[in-house]
């Protein structure tokens, strides 16, 4: 015994004399901040200019002397990027980094429920804190401001507060794994036409009430722990360099303690990465690169040009040793978190949370005499036509392109589900990208078709006649124009020849059901043509499933849109008031030999008024309006009341409302809260979005929604004091089941 107890003391000695040896950096016990300090100063110069620039093209060094551990980013928003060579695009070839594929960012807008974005972030957290990632290089939360946009497919819409709301529990899913979501592209990131040149101009009222808000919530209430500032510029600074955006806001107004990691490419000068920009600098490419040098990595604007600049004494390493505190700081949080959970790939949980957000997600936009869902009993002959129901979609669109471990298409998806119950036939319909890679990752699918698009629309039309359902599966495809990164799309039509082939199903059989698959509004100029239209957006591994799921009524649609559909981008207020994708005279001139480098000015004249903004302003009536959504069943709203009529200036005023399930069967609202502020200094929006919630009901069943709400649900920001302002006065509360679809309103004053 006494012996057992002498050798256990000498060990606890060891042990302690050990810890009391490890350094503090090496301590997870000690407080963050003093890890951070201990790790920079046992770091020389050389190193910290080591770990703030990439030495490959997803990965940046570590500190081999100290233990310090290189730091791993990989794309993208929707699921983890396969592995590319260490110097190239090109895909690795590994056989063991295919991943989930879960809905665009677009459709988990659509939802409109923060669980769905817990729910999101944790599923893809667990993906690459299991691929060994550090940062994950997403979610996207720029504003949709045209619907020509090339990566709006990749944002959550045209709201401020929806963006806001969804994006934060999508940050902080992620971050319980030990994984740094990098919120991107910050900011105005509004148009992928000329992205590297395009300067935007807009007034500070724009600027904080629709384009910073969803970057606001992700720093300040998600606590993201990196940002990727974009590509364009903005007060004629690229924002890689912003002193504006990145200094006086970002760090000094939200006190982010993170890193801003540029993008790829996106770093073009020293002195002012330096003082006012980035802490890590990626994809520039260097000659080096071109040439294979060895060195390419050590030419990067952050690497030895900014050690020659130190070295010279033109700077001290003060900027050095801030950016290397953060970077650091993002090591403890990630890479040196020996406490973070062990994540997962490719589980069934992951499936089933792909094919769920894509349940919640899809939009029924259009249900003529209920034609859906299916009924199978009595109709059980379906033709499925169109490019869409079989074309592999988690490939392309840009960097956000994934090897998917899996993907069931539309027509996989209603053949599956429909199985002996009916009969599910196909024919192609048109024939639109049969393009079969996409940033190296290739579809495997041959779509060629030699066939003429009258060839095809005769055999689709012969076919419709003799099925009870059609089911058109069209919309658009990531690919170059059609929802694709560095491209926006060339105008508001669907492509391929889709309208002419929708209007003749049309009328060889009324039973015709469109599914839109995209990532932006598109014209339907037969939408009074058709009984039934859908919007499917880009649903991931599990598209098929989760369409077969709302199309049959296993789940009742309770999707809702997270922008406008317009009926003609003269309805759009970029477009109407707005230039986009800059003014005519200036593109000229950029044609010129000489002048392709220039910076373009992109005036957004249209200000605050974006999305439903602009259309209440303007008296339009938009195709769809922003937050509409039908369901299988229906629902009745209470008059809304509110627990006083007037708010004290720090006080706050509850609005309540009963909601009820008036059909068969059970469904979800999302009952929305509009304000309206009925006399302001300056020039507001008739109303805005303050608040939503997701209510589930049987059928017959009512449930009682409040709003709780303060001043800032009542603010504008006034660019000349430069502060939120709530002005004492008449507002109304309005609620409704879409922006154009209100139920009910009640007035209140603000003392
Ligand atoms: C791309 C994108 C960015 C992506 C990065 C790495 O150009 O703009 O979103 O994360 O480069 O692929």
């Amino acid at each position: 015994m006494i012996k057992r107890t002498l050798l256990g003391s000498l060990l606890l000695a060891a042990a302690l004399g050990a810890a009391a040896q490890q350094p503090i950096y090496q301590d997870p016990t000690q407080p963050l901040e003093k890890r951070v300090d201990d790790a920079l100063s046992r770091m020389t110069t050389a190193e910290k200019i080591a770990v703030i620039h990439a030495q490959s093209k997803f990965c940046s060094a570590g500190v081999p002397r100290l233990g310090i551990p290189e730091l791993w980013m990989t794309d993208g928003p929707h699921g983890i990027r396969p592995e590319v060579l260490w110097d190239e695009w090109d895909q690795a070839g590994w056989s063991n980094d295919s991943c989930t594929a879960f809905p665009a960012l677009t459709c988990l807008a659509a939802t409109w429920n923060p669980d769905m974005s817990t729910l999101y972030g944790r599923s893809i957290g667990e993906e690459a804190r299991y691929r060994g990632k550090d940062v994950l290089l997403g979610p996207g939360v720029n504003i949709y401001r045209t619907p020509l946009g090339g990566r709006n497919f990749e944002y959550m819409g045209e709201d401020p507060y929806l963006s806001s709301r969804m994006v934060v529990p999508y940050i902080q899913g992620v971050q319980q794994n030990g994984v740094a979501a990098c919120v991107k592209h910050f900011a105005l990131n509004n148009q992928e036409a000329y992205r590297n040149q395009y300067n935007a101009q807009l007034d500070d009222r724009a600027l904080y009430e629709i384009y910073l808000p969803a970057f606001h919530a992700a720093v300040t209430e998600g606590h993201a722990w990196a940002i990727m500032p974009a590509y364009n510029l903005y007060e004629r600074q690229h924002l890689a360099e912003n002193k504006r955006l990145l200094n006086d806001i970002l760090r000094g107004e939200w006190k982010f303690d993170g890193v801003a990691i540029s993008d790829w490419g996106a770093v073009h000068n020293t002195p002012r990465t330096v003082t006012q920009g980035v802490d890590m600098e990626f994809g520039t490419a260097t000659d080096g690169l071109r040439a294979g040098a060895k060195n390419a990595y050590d030419s990067y604007y952050l690497a030895q040009p900014y050690l020659k600049l130190i070295q010279e004494g033109v700077f001290s390493t003060k900027e050095l040793d801030e950016k290397v505190r953060r970077v650091l700081r993002l090591g403890f949080r990630t890479a040196m978190n020996y406490a973070k959970p062990m994540g997962s790939m490719n589980s069934p949980e992951h499936s089933a949370a792909a094919r769920r957000i894509g349940d919640e997600g899809i939009v029924l936009l259009k249900n003529d005499g209920n034609l859906l869902p299916l009924n199978l009993e009595n109709h059980p002959n379906i033709l499925v036509v169109g490019e869409n129901a079989i074309k592999m979609m988690t490939v392309g669109g840009g960097s956000s392109s994934l090897k998917a471990r899996y993907e069931i298409s539309p027509l996989e998806g209603l053949k599956q589900r429909i199985g002996t119950q009916g009969q599910v036939s196909y024919v192609r319909g048109y024939v639109g990208d049969v393009g079969g890679s996409y940033n190296g990752v290739h579809s495997g699918q041959d779509l060629s078709d030699s066939r003429t698009p009258e060839q095809l629309q005769a055999e689709a039309v012969e076919a419709a006649t003799k099925a009870d359902y059609v089911i058109f599966v069209g919309g658009l495809n990531k690919a170059d124009h059609q929802d694709c990164e560095g491209t926006d799309r060339l105008s508001l039509a669907l492509p391929y020849g889709q309208d002419k082939l929708i209007s003749a199903l049309a009328k060889a059989n009324h039973h015709l059901v469109v599914v839109n698959i995209s990532g932006n509004a598109v014209a339907m100029p037969w939408v009074k043509e058709v009984p039934a239209i859908m919007q499917g957006w880009y649903l991931g591994s599990e598209t098929g499933h989760a369409l077969a799921d709302v199309l049959t009524g296993d789940v009742n649609p309770s999707g809702h849109l997270p922008f406008t559909f317009p009926q003609s981008l003269n309805d759009v207020g970029a477009h109407r008031l707005g230039e986009y994708p800059g003014r005519a005279t200036e593109l000229e001139r950029m044609k010129q030999p000489g002048h392709q480098g220039d910076t373009l000015d992109v005036r957004y004249n249209e200000g605050i008024f974006v999305g439903y903004r602009f259309a209440d302003k303007e008296r339009i009536t938009p195709l769809f309006p922003f937050g509409h959504g039908l369901s299988y069943t229906t629902f009745v709203f209470s008059r809304p009341t509110v627990s006083q009529s007037t708010m004290t200036a720090d006080g706050s005023l509850t609005v309540r409302l009963t909601v009820t399930n008036t059909g068969q069967r059970t469904g979800e609202e999302v009952v929305q809260l509009y304000i309206s502020d009925k006399k302001s200094a300056l020039p507001r929006p008739i109303k805005e979005l303050k608040g939503f919630r997701k209510v589930r009901l049987d059928p017959g069943k009512s449930q009682e929604v409040s709003f709780t709400i303060d001043r800032t649900a009542l603010s504008y920001f006034d660019d000349q004091a430069h502060q939120w302002v709530a002005e004492p006065g008449d507002f109304e509360a309005l609620v409704g089941a879409s922006a154009a679809d209100i139920r009910g309103k009640v007035k209140f004053a603000l003392q």
